[in-house]
């Protein structure tokens, strides 16, 4: 899929070279004959390098026909890797084969971010479909030694893996089968799994869990993954994700609109499995939990209703205003088990949890909420660097007044307004003190705005959490 060569030994279908606004240069290796053609065709076609433009053209050189495409990337003073993966994303998407991608400018032969946009290119959702999709195969030629080549191909397969568990439908993700895919996967990259039924969830008293996934066919799983390899740390860090395979809000239902992307309600879930699998693969020296509460949000005439109060395995009563708001009574309860249950010591959850946020920031930006400063650096640096914008929001204690019930110990909604803070306050709730991360990841995990991803999937959270972790 995605090489870095330092010999050219054979031909391609495409030859791409990419320059920055006047700074073409016309490589050496081709004749005299066909460089004139190039030179002739370049000015005829007024083609400078300007930001996004690109010239095709097609050429006989002894014998073998030749394609080139020159990608413009902008005036080399306004670069950025944002440009980069769109202009990259755009241009390579149209085409298929064995590509040979080249420029004599070092920010432009960049290795990690081609080997990102060459996979969310590749990457499809098709194996349901009869046809299916072209695919490319892209060498980079870098006269360079690469070292971490290997990280960064294991970091484009762990997303892969998140963006195809979002991507299939809750007629084949259930808790049942993304337990047992996750068994696999943590045979597969070398991380311990367990996984935890209805019976021991109950023994557990992890009420509000049991109570979201009761009204389903499907009996809800806790799914645990272990990566402990630091016996001289005590640091244990928490992943947390959003496991709903499917969320039909219960009775209070969804309309059929907003109901239709639901089997993504587990795209939380997806990230820290990815995740894992990342932080497995690379042998990472951190110690790592990863917990994923995994039901549907189902209806029958067992379901959980608006009006009930249910205990919390964290022991606080709470009570239930509306049963589509089930993400944050699954993640309560199971912050509660990494805490207690696997002793972590500091806790980031990522979910796919309120409309709200989608309202507040769209689908181009994470709404991510922290009680540490120095922790939500580290996650801002992280995501950053493969092009995923996270915006921090607030967790006044203000908004605490919203969630004060008049027969429980909480209410767990807080109204239409601020309902991404106010469920993000009714999370920390949860979190004992511990330094926490909350990242809502409804509106960038699905059909995000994001140029240079495919509509679908995007896999969000995956390379950015595993990097949060190795920095850490
Ligand atoms: N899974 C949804 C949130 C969501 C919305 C994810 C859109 C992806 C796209 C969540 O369980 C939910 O339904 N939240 C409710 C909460 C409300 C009832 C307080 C919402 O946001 O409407
Ligand atoms: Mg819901
Ligand atoms: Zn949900």
């Amino acid at each position: 899929m995605f090489k870095v060569i330092s010999k050219i030994e054979k031909s391609y279908d495409l030859n791409v070279v990419m320059y920055f606004e006047n700074q073409m240069k016309i490589c050496e290796h081709i004749s005299a004959g066909n460089k004139k053609l190039i030179e002739k065709l370049i000015v005829k076609k007024e083609f400078v390098g300007k930001k996004g433009d690109s010239l095709k053209i097609e050429f006989l050189e002894e014998e073998h026909l030749v394609s080139m495409l020159f990608i413009g990337m902008g005036k080399e003073e306004e670069f950025n890797e944002d440009i980069y993966r769109e202009i990259i994303f755009e241009n390579l998407s149209k085409e298929k084969g064995s590509i040979l991608i080249s420029s004599d400018n070092e920010k432009l032969s960049n290795y990690e971010l081609l080997a990102e946009i060459v996979g969310n290119i590749n990457y499809s959702f098709d194996e349901f479909k009869t046809k299916k999709e072209k695919t490319i195969e892209v060498e980079l030629f870098l006269i360079k030694n690469v070292n971490n080549l290997d990280e960064i191909i294991s970091l484009v397969d762990s997303t892969d893996i998140a963006k195809k568990l979002v991507d299939l439908p809750a007629n084949i993700i259930n808790p049942k089968s993304l337990s047992e895919k996750v068994s696999e996967l943590g045979k597969k990259y070398g991380f311990e799994v367990e996984i935890i039924d209805e019976k021991g969830i109950e023994k557990l008293e992890m009420n509000l869990l049991l109570a979201v996934g009761r009204s389903s066919i499907i009996k809800s799983k806790l799914i645990v993954m272990r990566y402990l390899v630091d016996d001289s740390s005590e640091e244990k860090i928490g992943l947390i994700g959003k496991g709903l395979t499917y969320d039909t809000g219960g009775l209070c239902t969804k309309s059929p609109d907003s109901m239709f992307d639901m089997k993504t309600d587990m795209a939380g879930a997806a990230a820290v499995i990815g995740a894992m699998c990342a932080v497995a693969k690379n042998k990472l020296d951190k110690n790592v939990i990863a917990i994923v509460p995994a039901c549907e949000n189902a209806i029958d005439g067992n379901a959980y209703r608006p009006g009930d109060i249910i205990k919390s395995m964290n022991g606080k009563s709470v009570e239930i205003i509306n049963t589509d708001a089930e993400g944050r009574l699954v993640l309560a309860d199971a912050i509660t088990y990494a805490i207690r249950n696997e002793k972590v010591t500091e806790i980031v959850d990522v979910a796919t949890l309120t409309g709200a946020v989608l309202v507040a920031l769209g689908t181009i930006t994470t709404g991510v909420f922290s009680t540490c400063d120095e922790r939500y650096i580290c996650l801002e640096n992280a995501s950053v660097k493969y092009g995923e914008k996270i915006w921090r929001m607030p967790l006044f204690e203000e908004y605490n007044e919203f969630l004060k019930s008049t027969v429980a110990d909480v209410k767990h909604t807080g109204g239409r307004m601020g309902g991404a803070i106010t469920a993000a306050k009714f999370l920390q709730g949860f979190t004992e003190g511990l330094p926490w991360i909350h990242m809502d990841i409804a509106g960038t995990s699905y059909n995000s705005g994001v140029k240079w991803n495919k509509k679908g999937a995007t896999g969000v959270g995956v390379k950015a959490l595993y990097t949060y972790i190795k920095n850490r």
